[in-house]
């Protein structure tokens, strides 16, 4: 009886440990802040290709997998916009694969105060 038990908790153990890599990607970090109707203030990233753009996308990606259960891959930041604030407001479409390798596209946003080297990922959400 007691070593059924025990295999029961081992099988219980493992189902969840192969089983939450795939549905932690899914999950959502923090609340979106920034609705897309309301404009103000907010322009394109004229240069998606920028170093630092694509390093804070990366940045990004590194920050929600150490509050998911999930691995994820940074691949390329796609798009994005940003706002001037007291520092800059970004919201950065990227691309991303899970660890079955199935890429997908991902919502950050992301704010930086550069001179205080300040950085905070206040919502990472899966889009369609
Ligand atoms: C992600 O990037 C890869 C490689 O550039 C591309 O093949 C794929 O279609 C992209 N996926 C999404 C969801 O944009």
């Amino acid at each position: 009886m007691r070593t059924s038990s025990f295999l029961v908790i081992i099988v219980v153990v493992f189902l969840y440990a192969i089983s939450s890599p795939a549905t932690g990607c899914g999950e959502r970090i923090g609340n979106q802040l920034w609705s897309t109707t309301i404009d103000k203030g907010w322009e394109p990233i004229g240069n998606i290709n920028d170093k630092h753009i694509q390093e804070l996308g990366s940045w990004a990606v590194l920050e929600f997998i150490k509050h998911v259960n999930c691995v994820l891959k940074f691949n390329k930041v796609v798009s994005g916009r940003q706002q001037l604030v007291s520092g800059m407001n970004y919201e950065l479409i990227i691309n991303a694969s899970d660890f079955g390798g199935k890429d997908g596209k991902y919502k950050a946003e992301v704010y930086e105060q550069k001179w205080t080297s300040k950085r905070e990922l206040l919502s990472f959400t899966k889009v369609n």
